[in-house]
């Protein structure tokens, strides 16, 4: 029987936490052989455009990259998640996105790229969960993966779909949360918000995403038998 990889990134510099569970969550439900990998911890540049890889569509950037590039490569679907800072793509999956500039060259002319007809699924988060953000006209949650749906676009990888979560802000704990005059729980759940377990966001009181994540990874599991005839 032909087997299927998938491999998960979670973008989130930190571990265990919304990003790395909803793209387990997609992971799981597809039920098919998967590796979930953080980013946490992780030294990945920006690319930068050295063009070191125009010949053989390889990075020549010796950091953390080096392995994600060789398991990207390998991986016949790919689920990458990323929380909302800023009010866009954190750096940490958007220097890890640029790299896929390596797969983009076709010195040959033979057509397409290195990542064409590739599966992905996309997994977004962000603390201030369907607040509009303003000027993009899309809530908070929804920011990242918009971002991440552009970098695949550009590497025509196929995208199954784009599921959305809250997560919690780091004011929650950072130990100011209810008095930080710019604190994120205050910014987003009201002036007077005091912090208690009930209010902070988790994937655990979110059941309708956790079903839309289920069913993004059984679509990406039946396009993928799809495509391999299985
Ligand atoms: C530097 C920074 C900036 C952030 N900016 C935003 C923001 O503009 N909008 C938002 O919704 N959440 C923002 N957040 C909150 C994160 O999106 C939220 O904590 C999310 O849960 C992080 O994902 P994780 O829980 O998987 O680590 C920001 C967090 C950090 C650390």
């Amino acid at each position: 029987m032909t087997r299927m990889k998938v491999l998960g990134i979670s973008g989130s510099p930190r571990r265990s936490h919304t990003t790395e569970g909803l793209v387990k969550t997609i992971l799981d439900a597809t039920g098919l052989e998967t590796e979930l990998t953080s980013l946490h911890g992780k030294k990945i540049n920006g690319c930068i455009c050295c063009l070191g890889c125009v010949e053989d569509n390889t990075c020549k950037v010796h950091d953390d990259y080096i392995p994600l590039m060789h398991k990207v490569l390998e991986a016949d679907a790919i689920v990458v998640g990323a929380p909302n800072y800023f009010g866009r793509l954190n750096a940490l999956t958007h220097a890890f996105l640029e790299r896929f500039y390596c797969f983009r060259h076709d010195k040959d002319g033979h057509g397409g790229m290195k990542l064409s007809g590739k599966i992905g699924a996309i997994a977004s988060v962000g603390g201030g969960g369907d607040w509009e953000m303003p000027g993009r006209g899309m809530a908070m949650y929804e920011i990242a993966g918009d971002d991440i749906k552009g970098f695949f676009e550009y590497n025509e990888i196929e995208c199954m779909g784009v599921v959305a979560a809250q997560g919690a802000v780091a004011c929650f704990s950072c130990g100011y949360g209810e008095v930080c005059s710019v604190s994120g729980v205050k910014r987003f759940f009201g002036q007077d918000a005091k912090i208690s377990p009930e209010i902070i966001p988790c994937l655990d009181k979110q059941p309708e995403v956790i079903n839309k994540a289920k069913l993004l990874g059984k679509a990406l599991r039946e396009r993928l038998e799809d495509r391999f005839e299985v």
